[in-house]
């Protein structure tokens, strides 16, 4: 068995001066995902060099059992990864663009799309060398949307699977691609025998983008798995001395007494942290009674900073906090507590403290944050929730759900969520913490994998 994605589970930073490499887990819901299978289950991960950290790491030859990195030509990575797949496929599935100015597909796109063909190329070859005969392979994400099919012209005795961890565009939104572009990603992805999604809504996207631009679905099946929450994991990891001493520090920032609202992201687009913390300068604003009572403690961690926007909005994120601290703090209060760096330790303490959890993206595929903190939460939290994650379809029923873009609603949501009474909010968590760990990780890959294997393939 085979998976196959853009970033691994490790990557390596290097010690310029030294010359020493040092291992990092990788972030975000798909290694949090595909971290389950372990090295024992005798899978091999095929993944991209990302960094010179990494290449020189392939070069060394240091890595991990079970674990192939390719050592793609820098460039081609970047027009792939940053141009084609983080500035437009990522746009597209989660809605991002302002439509009057952008996208433009021009001479400089169709050049970064070659190399998105390439950069997906690099992975079919690498993968129809690894493969044993009639094995099955994962591939995942909008990275490599074209794998599959190359991947079948290549190897027809193989199952082909491939999963979205990210939102299928609407088809009117789709179809701001390039028409031959549009086709050939689908035709990329159907090139597999099964294709998996987290949600429902999300399938249903693609099946209707499915529809209306390739006449249909053909041999390939569609499958929803909710990636869940890993109960056992994150309750042994959250108590750990570490995360007790970071709760210690955290809650002298925020002040014996006071509540927390509470919100770890990536600092990520479609996070839409900007408009979360507006609707809690609305709450100040609307609800004196607030001010000097609790505290917006907002984890913002890098992300993608290779683009210009993504650098743009942390400063934007920094700026606003300042902003309110300006507008609003007091010499023993300071309204937003904002952290940048990625810190797993202190993110669980303060899952631990919340009593509020923030979760408004526009769009997002699942959103692991909104099942992680109800399962660690020591005395229950509320989950205000946007109704555009895909999380929203699991956990709506025990949340307070809001439009994310309405940021008066949001801010009325966070007043009914720091007035629940204590039993009330308690009774919610625990309902959120079992619908949250319904699908742990390694039962979440081995379902698909199953179900891919159980799948007719479309190959001879
Ligand atoms: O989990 C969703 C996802 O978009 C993955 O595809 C991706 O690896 C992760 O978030 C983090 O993004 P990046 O790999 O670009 O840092």
């Amino acid at each position: 068995m085979l998976v196959a994605s853009n970033r691994g589970p490790v990557s390596y930073a290097l010690d310029k001066e030294t010359g020493e490499l040092t291992a990092r887990r990788g972030g975000g819901g798909l290694v949090s995902g595909l971290s389950a299978i372990g090295p024992d289950a005798g899978a091999l991960w095929v993944c991209s060099a990302l960094g010179d950290g990494d290449r020189e790491a392939v070069r060394r030859g240091v890595g991990e059992d079970g674990v192939r990195m390719l050592d793609i030509d820098a460039d081609v990575h970047a027009d792939a990864y940053n141009g084609i797949a983080n500035s437009v496929l990522w746009f597209v599935h989660h809605l991002l663009y302002q439509t009057p100015l952008e996208p433009v597909f021009d001479a400089e796109f169709r050049r970064q799309w070659v190399s998105y063909e390439a950069y997906n190329r690099a992975f079919a070859e690498a993968l129809a060398d690894e493969a044993a005969e009639g094995a099955s392979v994962i591939v995942q994400d909008y990275h490599l949307t074209l794998v599959p099919g190359m991947l079948r012209e290549l190897r027809p005795d193989l199952r082909i699977g491939h999963f979205s961890h990210t939102p299928w565009a609407p088809v009117d939104y789709f179809r701001m691609l390039p028409d031959d572009i549009a086709e050939q990603v689908l035709r990329g992805m159907l090139g597999a025998d099964r294709l998996g999604f987290l949600t429902r809504r999300w399938a249903d996207a693609f099946t209707a983008c499915a529809d209306a631009l390739v006449g249909g679905l053909g041999s390939t099946r569609v499958g929803v798995h909710g990636l869940g929450a890993d109960a056992d994991f994150l309750r042994a990891r959250s108590h750990q001395a570490d995360v007790g001493e970071r709760m210690a520090a955290l809650r002298g920032q925020i002040g014996e007494g006071r509540k927390a609202i509470v919100r770890v992201d990536r600092t990520e687009l479609s996070k839409n942290i900007v408009r979360g913390m507006l609707a809690y300068r609305q709450l100040l604003e609307d609800r004196p009674s607030w001010r000097e009572r609790v505290v917006h403690v907002a984890f913002a961690y890098p992300s993608r900073q290779d683009l210009a926007v993504y650098r743009d909005y942390t400063a934007e994120v920094q700026r606003l906090a300042d902003e309110i601290n300006s507008q609003y703090g007091t010499p023993g209060w300071t309204p937003v507590v904002l952290h940048v760096k990625d810190d797993f330790a202190r993110s669980l303490a303060a899952y631990r403290l919340a009593d509020v959890a923030l979760v408004n993206p526009i769009r997002d595929g699942m959103n692991l944050v909104a099942k992680e903190v109800p399962v660690v939460s020591d005395e229950g939290c509320v989950l205000v929730l946007s109704r555009e994650a895909g999380a929203h379809e699991e956990l709506g029923e025990d949340a307070i759900t809001v439009n994310p873009y309405d940021v008066i609603a949001t801010a009325r949501a966070l007043h009914e969520a720091l007035t629940m009474p204590v039993d009330e909010r308690a009774e919610h968590t625990k309902r959120l913490a079992a619908a949250a760990t319904a699908l742990p990780p390694a039962q979440w890959f081995l379902d698909q994998l199953h179900a891919l294997e159980e799948t007719p393939t479309t190959g001879p």
